[in-house]
């Protein structure tokens, strides 16, 4: 836990999950030079009606909860994260309500007073969240973007002057820059490209893709060798498709297995939203589960034959095998006796390693040059 101190207060702050030995900050510059730039500025009221977006770990909605402020994430360990950090801080953990991606941003009839945005690595999710708020902003909307200089680009500076209106950045402070928009409600306006479809191929399967979700333009290389060496047996009544993204390998899982019930996981709400709409797509007589949540937590134990895992490299900006390691934890207590996890993943990433030490062994069922597909099962 590390101290957060700027105008509106000091604050403890932790990501989440927490875990022993954190090396990392639940809050970053970019964080930092928006919270004193609304102080200095003078930007806020007692009355003004803030929304924030893409909060990390709550550390913008600890510092803005005495104000009418709401928070939208994509992120259910974002919103799991703020939640802590209110209650840590000893705030309501339920002060600065939150919406999920998908949801209305606000209210029209209400423009928002503040609204500031934290850069998430997508330009993606950026484009379709300037088309989602713009519905809740006017003329006198103070719209303020945070991010580290790193993560903005030409391109990001275009998606708010086409989507928004006028738009102009500060100096650079610590590595990070704000972004000030001006809605221009006359400005003709491109249609929001997203939710994106493909046909999944070799398939006639129509595939949904919201803007946060991994390989939403076509199909990634991993996954397609995945889907090439997926099992089928009558021993599979019980699919976990962990870290679903748009639900594809838990969908292949079906067609492979048409008894199994496939149960679709990811912490992203825009994923499983999709997965959700693809699996009723491809099979409209069959029921499926869908859990928006970190790696299992909340799932039962000992319950599933096969668990499907295409871990990622990443959670929000830090890059690392924690989550992997999390999830095949999470795995081992989530399958029965004598279930099984199918793994993929790059060759370097040495899976088999963490594979071996928890389950007591590993093997391959499929490699290429690339990709290595690993099996374990619950002893
Ligand atoms: C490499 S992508 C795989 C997506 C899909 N299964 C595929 O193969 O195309 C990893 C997925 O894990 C999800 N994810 C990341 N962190 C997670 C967590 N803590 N709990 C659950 N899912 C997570 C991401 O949102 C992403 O959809």
């Amino acid at each position: 836990m590390e101290t957060l101190a700027v105008p509106q207060g000091t604050f403890s702050l932790a990501r989440y999950p927490i875990r022993q030995q954190e090396t990392l900050r639940a809050w970053d510059a970019a964080d930092e030079y928006l919270l004193n730039y609304l102080h200095d500025e003078q930007l806020l009221t007692s009355s003004s009606n803030i929304l924030i977006l893409n909060d990390s770990f709550g550390a913008l909605a600890c510092a803005l909860a005495d104000y009418q402020s709401s928070s939208i994430s994509d992120s259910f360990i974002a919103y799991q994260g703020m939640r802590n950090n209110l209650k840590h801080n000893k705030q309501n953990p339920d002060a600065v309500p939150f919406r999920h991606s998908l949801m209305a941003y606000g209210n029209p009839d209400q423009p928002y007073d503040v609204v500031v945005l934290k850069i998430t690595k997508s330009l993606a999710q950026l484009e379709d969240q300037l088309h989602r708020v713009r519905p809740f902003i006017d003329e006198n909307t103070k719209f303020i973007a945070a991010g580290m200089v790193k993560a903005i680009h030409s391109s990001t500076l275009q998606l708010f002057e086409s989507l928004i209106g006028a738009t102009t950045t500060s100096l650079a402070r610590k590595k990070a820059r704000l972004i000030f928009s001006t809605l221009n409600p006359t400005l003709s306006r491109p249609e929001n490209s997203y939710p994106k479809s493909y046909t999944l191929e070799n398939t006639q399967y129509q595939i949904l893709n919201h803007a946060n979700v991994f390989s939403r333009e076509r199909l990634d290389i991993g996954t397609r060798f995945f889907i090439e060496n997926l099992p089928a047996d009558e021993r599979y009544q019980q699919i976990v498709d962990l870290g679903c993204g748009n639900g594809i390998v838990g969908l292949m899982a079906a067609a492979a297995n048409p008894i199994a019930t496939i149960s679709f996981v990811d912490e992203s709400y825009m994923a499983v939203a999709s997965a959700e709409h693809n699996f009723a797509n491809a099979f409209p007589e069959r029921q499926a589960e869908y859990s928006v949540t970190d790696c299992l937590s909340n799932m039962p134990s000992d319950r599933y034959d096969l668990i499907l895992n295409n871990p990622p490299f990443h959670q929000q900006n830090a890059i690392g095998d924690f989550i992997a390691w999390q999830m095949f934890n999470d795995a081992k207590a989530a399958l029965k006796k004598g279930g099984e996890l199918w793994v993929i993943g790059n060759r370097h990433l040495n899976y088999h390693l963490k594979l071996k030490k928890l389950f007591g062994h590993c093997v391959t069922v499929a490699s290429n040059k690339k990709f290595v597909i690993l099996k374990a099962i619950k002893k």
